[in-house]
């Protein structure tokens, strides 16, 4: 089946680009300097440009399959050590969504895909809190509680590369984000932790502390699913 169809959007949008604003292509033939790098879901209703309201040039992206950071991807350490010394990015956002399906799959039993392995620092997370996760009921608000301590532990994860401490070391800002995306009412919330420096990642609870006290989103809309992950962890930490 042959995909002219896309071609004649493209033609139609850069058409339409050139006409609300005639030097557009010829701005975006120069440098690009985004100053964000975003990490996110490979999930097609996830895309930063769009979520963000941004133009092509304003955000560098890295996106994978529950934006898991694997300290040794070749593919994530490029783009960051890119996006830091070349770029000088100053703010690097994880981002992750409600209704994640990588998160889904990793709280099931099915390991029979490669992805299990990508999935492998989630699953492991589970396994080790699953009584308070099981504790959640709802099984929707069960994988929507690791969607978020999942985009927690990679913000961490972030700021324990080398490419980061560097820059923190020579005195460059960067600023780290952990955000969550609801693809049902296409909302950004920032969940944290937002760490600027070394000393601010090692000041950070666990992210198995984290697992039995969730906190509140320093902002934007609070779902019911943390609410109830809240009452059920209550209880199972109390008896430990
Ligand atoms: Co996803």
């Amino acid at each position: 089946m042959s995909l002219d169809h896309l071609f004649d959007r493209n033609v139609a949008w850069a058409q339409a680009k050139t006409r609300d604003d005639p030097n557009f292509f010829s701005r975006m033939a120069g440098q690009q300097s985004p100053k964000l790098l975003w990490i996110g879901c490979s999930d097609s209703r996830v895309t930063a440009n769009d979520v963000l309201g941004l133009d092509p040039g304003e955000v560098f992206v890295q996106r994978n399959i529950a934006n898991v950071v694997h300290t040794s991807d070749m593919n994530l350490l490029a783009v960051m050590e890119y996006a830091i010394e070349i770029l000088e990015v100053e703010h690097i956002i994880v981002c992750g969504h409600y209704g994640c399906g990588g998160i889904q799959r990793a709280l099931g039993d099915d390991r029979s895909a490669l992805v299990d392995h990508w999935l492998q620092p989630i699953v492991m997370l589970y396994r080790k809190h699953r009584p308070l996760f099981d504790a959640i009921t709802d099984p929707i608000a069960r994988v929507n509680r690791m969607c978020e301590l999942n985009i927690e532990m990679q913000v961490r994860r972030v700021a324990s590369i080398p490419t980061v401490e560097n820059a923190w070391v020579r005195g460059q800002k960067l600023h780290l984000h952990g955000w969550i995306y609801g693809v049902e009412d296409g909302l950004l919330r920032d969940l944290g932790p937002t760490i600027a420096s070394a000393a601010e990642r090692d000041a950070l609870v666990s992210i198995d502390d984290r697992v039995r006290q969730p906190a509140e989103p320093t902002s934007g809309v609070r779902l019911h699913a943390i609410e109830a992950f809240g009452r059920a962890g209550a209880g199972n930490c109390c008896e430990r």
